[in-house]
């Protein structure tokens, strides 16, 4: 069961017309929640993430965060997955093609669910292969837009490689991942590049900083540069769909020793323990 516009429906019935900005412009803003046990996981983070990314597009919020709440409930219930990964996205609505704002518009609201799976075993224990690409998407990152075209294109460069993500470097500096948030281990510290207008300020990235600090893990909050990423001990992939991975290869190349190292060990243990 899905969610528009008002309506609870299968989503074989879900109809947008094609005048819808998020169609014609990709003028719009998502969101992805997991949901754990039918609970959603850090909810109140999301919620103001999304107000972060409507105030970015200047689309005020259809919905206060109660009402969000109990419509993502609903979802949830609707959907028969214990563990769900919800989608929500919002769009300034359905207008005659004008790259200007409309005017008296009613933004679409859709949100859909699909199962959360784990990601698959052999992926923790052998680590999984990334390759690197030069950022080339604009400077306001921290928007969580649904005009995705350059994360798309760099992310099936990674699957053209036969890798799973590909790690993102601006100006000789890392910025993030195609589809997540990238962290280092360098002489035995989490090194995490701060949030700014380069990278998505990820909800799980936040997660990992704070098990960090309250397990006395050490870490830094700064740039990390290519040549950090490129000689680091290990490499972590951060998102809500993939929680954290190890990265073991990069460019074809071993991470370290090639193998999940003893930081991706931790936080992952940290983070199974968080989330349940
Ligand atoms: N993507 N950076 C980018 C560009 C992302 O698309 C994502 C997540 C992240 C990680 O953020 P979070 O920890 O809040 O999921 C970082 C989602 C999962 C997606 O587009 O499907």
């Amino acid at each position: 069961m899905i969610y528009l516009n008002g309506d609870f429906m299968p989503i074989e019935e879900a109809r947008i017309p094609v005048l819808d900005r998020g169609f014609i412009f990709g003028d719009g803003v998502y969101e992805v929640i997991p949901v754990y046990s039918r609970k959603p996981f850090r909810l109140a983070e999301h919620l103001h993430r999304l107000q972060h990314s409507l105030d970015g597009i200047r689309l005020s919020n259809p919905h206060s965060n109660k009402e969000w709440s109990h419509l993502l409930e609903r979802i949830i219930a609707g959907n028969e997955s214990d563990d769900q990964s919800l989608y929500l996205h919002v769009t300034r609505g359905v207008a005659k093609r004008d790259h200007a704002f409309p005017k008296g518009v009613m933004p679409t609201v859709f949100i859909m669910s699909n199962p959360l799976l784990a990601p698959p075993a052999e992926w923790l224990a052998t680590g999984v292969a990334a390759i690197t690409a030069s950022d080339n998407r604009w400077l306001r990152c921290d928007i969580k837009a649904i005009s995705l075209l350059p994360n798309v294109l760099l992310r099936q460069m990674a699957v053209d490689a036969g890798a799973i993500e590909t790690v993102l470097l601006r100006e000789g500096f890392m910025t993030e991942g195609a589809a997540s948030n990238i962290f280092v281990i360098k002489d035995g510290i989490l090194l995490a590049p701060p949030k700014n207008h380069l990278m998505l300020p990820g909800i799980t990235y936040d997660v990992v900083l704070e098990l960090a600090s309250a397990n006395e893990i050490p870490h830094e909050v700064r740039e990390v540069s290519e040549y950090e990423v490129r000689t680091a001990q290990e490499i972590l992939l951060t998102s809500s769909t993939k929680e954290i991975m190890p990265i073991t290869r990069l460019d074809g190349k071993s991470v370290g020793d090639g193998r999940p190292g003893a930081m991706f060990t931790l936080l992952h243990q940290l983070y199974q323990n968080y989330k349940s």
